[in-house]
C-alpha cells in the first residue's frame, strides 16, 4: 500500500487514529454491527469451496463467518487500508487458513490472485470511504469473475441514524466547524442516497443492483452500560473529528453533555437506537 495513492488520507486515518481504537473496541463494534453484518452476510450466501473477497476487512470479524462458511476447500482474502487493522485480523485468524489479509487500497490495488478471480466481493460497512468510488468498484469488479456477485452493507442518511446524529449535534455546539465529512464525500454516509449509490455500481458495470434498507437496533458501548455507550460514541468519526479541532477542555465538555443525552435514552441497561443500513447486490 503505497503512502501517496488517492486514498492515503484514509490510510493515514485508519492507521493511526480510528484503527487503534477500533482495534481496542472490536467487541463494541461487533456488538453495534452485528445486526447489519448478518443481513449481508445472509444475501452473501457464501458457499462450501467458494473463493470471496471482504472489502476493508477490518479485524476480520466478517472474514472468519466468510471463511467457516466457505470452509477448508474455499479460500476468502481480507483486504483493508490500514495495517494496524490487518495486523489484528491476522492475530484474530491465526487459526483459520483459509482466511489470508492483504493491506490494500481496493480502489486501486490487486486483491484475488490474477489467475483465480473471487465469486463474489463481500463488505460490512467497508466501502464508503473511496476517494474515487466508480473506479473502486471497477477495480472490485476486476477480482470478481464473470457472473459473480457482490454484497455489503452500507449507512443509510445520518439523520435516519440517531446514533451518530445525537452526539453529533452535541459535538457540534462545541466547535465552529462540522463534526462530520461534507455530503457525498468519503466517509460512514458517503452512500446515504440511495439514488446515487446505484449509479456508482452500474458506472462501475456491476449488473441486477439491487438496493435494500434494513432496520435493527444499534446498541452503543456494546450493551454494557452508560460509561461504555459514552467511550463508544466518542470514538466514532464524529468524535474522531471533533478531538482533531479543540483542546482537551473542550472535548472532556462535549463528553459530558454527550453524556448526558445518551443518560436519557438508556433502557434495560443499555444505550440502544433504531439504524437503518442499505444492503446492496449486485452481478458482474
Ligand atoms: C467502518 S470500518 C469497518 C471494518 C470491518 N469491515 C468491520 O465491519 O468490522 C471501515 C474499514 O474500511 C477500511 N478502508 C477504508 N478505505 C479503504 C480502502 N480504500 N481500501 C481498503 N480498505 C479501506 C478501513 O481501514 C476500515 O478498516
Amino acid at each position: 500500500m503505497s503512502d501517496t495513492g488517492p486514498n492515503q488520507l484514509q490510510a493515514a486515518y485508519w492507521t493511526s487514529a480510528a484503527g487503534p481504537q477500533w482495534v481496542q473496541q472490536q467487541a463494541m463494534f461487533d456488538h453495534m454491527l452485528g445486526h447489519f453484518g448478518h443481513a449481508a452476510l445472509k444475501v452473501l450466501a457464501a458457499q462450501a469451496g467458494e473463493h470471496i473477497i471482504d472489502i476493508g476487512c477490518g479485524t476480520a470479524t466478517t472474514t472468519l463467518a466468510i471463511a467457516d462458511a466457505v470452509g477448508p476447500t474455499g479460500w476468502v482474502i481480507g483486504a483493508d487500508i490500514s495495517t494496524t487493522m490487518i495486523d489484528a485480523a491476522r492475530q484474530r485468524a491465526s487459526a483459520s487458513p483459509q482466511a489470508t489479509f492483504v493491506v490494500a487500497d481496493a480502489q486501486t490495488e490487486r486483491i484475488a490472485p490474477v489467475d483465480q478471480p473471487a465469486d463474489a466481493a463481500f463488505s460490512r460497512f467497508g466501502v464508503m470511504f473511496f476517494a474515487d468510488p466508480v473506479a473502486a468498484f471497477t477495480n472490485i469488479a476486476a477480482n470478481v469473475r464473470t457472473g459473480g456477485r457482490l454484497a455489503f452493507v452500507c449507512w443509510q442518511h445520518e439523520q435516519d441514524n440517531e446514533w451518530i446524529s445525537l452526539p453529533a449535534g452535541i459535538m457540534r455546539q462545541f466547535t465552529p466547524e462540522p463534526v462530520l465529512p461534507p455530503r457525498n464525500a468519503p466517509g460512514p454516509f458517503a452512500f446515504h442516497d440511495r439514488g446515487r449509490l446505484g449509479e456508482i455500481l452500474s458506472a462501475a458495470e456491476w449488473h441486477d443492483v439491487l438496493i435494500e434498507p434494513f432496520s435493527a437496533p444499534t446498541t452503543m458501548g456494546g450493551g454494557l452500560g452508560l460509561d461504555a455507550a459514552v467511550t463508544q460514541s466518542m470514538s466514532t468519526s464524529a468524535g474522531q473529528i471533533l478531538r482533531n479541532q479543540v483542546d482537551e477542555a473542550t472535548f472532556a465538555a462535549a463528553t459530558k453533555a454527550v453524556r448526558a443525552a445518551l443518560s436519557e435514552r438508556m433502557l434495560g441497561g443499555a444505550v440502544t437506537f433504531p439504524g437503518n443500513v442499505w444492503v446492496a447486490t449486485a452481478h458482474r
